[in-house]
């Protein structure tokens, strides 16, 4: 929401003394005067006038676990141990992922309490690179590769995968490149092959790369500009 709009939503400012606290320097969002009318403001956005506070905002949260194979991707799982377990946070009732791994996929996972940024992230318009490291149980040829840029197609969906970067590195093993998010696309777009993906691992989602100090299960907080990637 626009920071005058909020303002005029308030009982106490009409629209016009909303003008004026702008030009007047008067309100702070997060510490910073804020001028533009235009300005937008969140949930978790901190704001003042003159001191005091109209909104106290929730803190952000955002995270990045090197997920391990063998957890669920879910907050609650009746049967098996979920990413959420592994982090030793408050509230984590409040925390979602953006971006689910299937049970065997291991690598980068964000978790957050911030619905606007994850929705950015995991948008199918974003089309944000996501880059796996694969391990097939055939091997992979160059077929393959012309294939996936392509796109391959999905029936289930009844639509064709976006172009898809496909590296080789060894004969069973590559480095996939994909812009979508589809149910199960990586095993998937190797199925057209009859070839069984044995390994999956998430390296990047966008300029975002796993942390190489992170062992899988372990985590640790986004810094600032990390959290702007996005
Ligand atoms: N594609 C898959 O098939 N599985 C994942 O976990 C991620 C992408």
């Amino acid at each position: 929401m626009r920071v005058d709009r909020f303002l005029s939503n308030l009982p106490q400012f009409n629209r016009q003394q909303v003008r004026l606290l702008l030009i007047e320097k008067r309100i702070q969002v997060d510490g910073q005067i804020i001028c533009d009318p235009r300005h937008e403001i969140r949930a978790f956005s901190h704001i003042e006038f003159d001191g005091q506070v109209l909104q106290a905002g929730k803190p952000a949260r955002y995270f990045m676990l090197h997920k391990p194979p063998g957890c669920v991707s879910a907050t609650q799982d009746p049967e098996h141990p979920t990413v959420l377990d592994l982090l030793d946070e408050p509230d984590k009732h409040e925390l979602h992922i953006a971006g689910r791994l299937d049970f065997n996929t291991s690598g980068l996972m964000l978790i957050t309490n911030d619905g606007h940024w994850s929705r950015r992230l995991t948008q199918p318009q974003t089309k944000l690179p996501k880059v796996y490291y694969v391990e097939t149980e055939q091997p992979i040829t160059a077929a393959y590769v012309t294939k996936f840029n392509e796109g391959v197609y999905f029936a289930y969906e009844d639509l064709t995968t976006l172009p898809a970067e496909l590296e080789l590195l060894g004969p069973r093993s590559a480095r996939l490149s994909i812009v979508e998010g589809r149910y199960h696309q990586v095993k998937r777009m190797f199925g057209f092959f009859d070839n069984k993906v044995v390994g999956l691992h998430r390296e990047s989602i966008g300029a975002l790369v796993l942390d190489s100090q992170l062992a899988p299960g372990q985590y640790r907080a986004l810094s600032p500009p990390e959290i702007l990637l996005f």
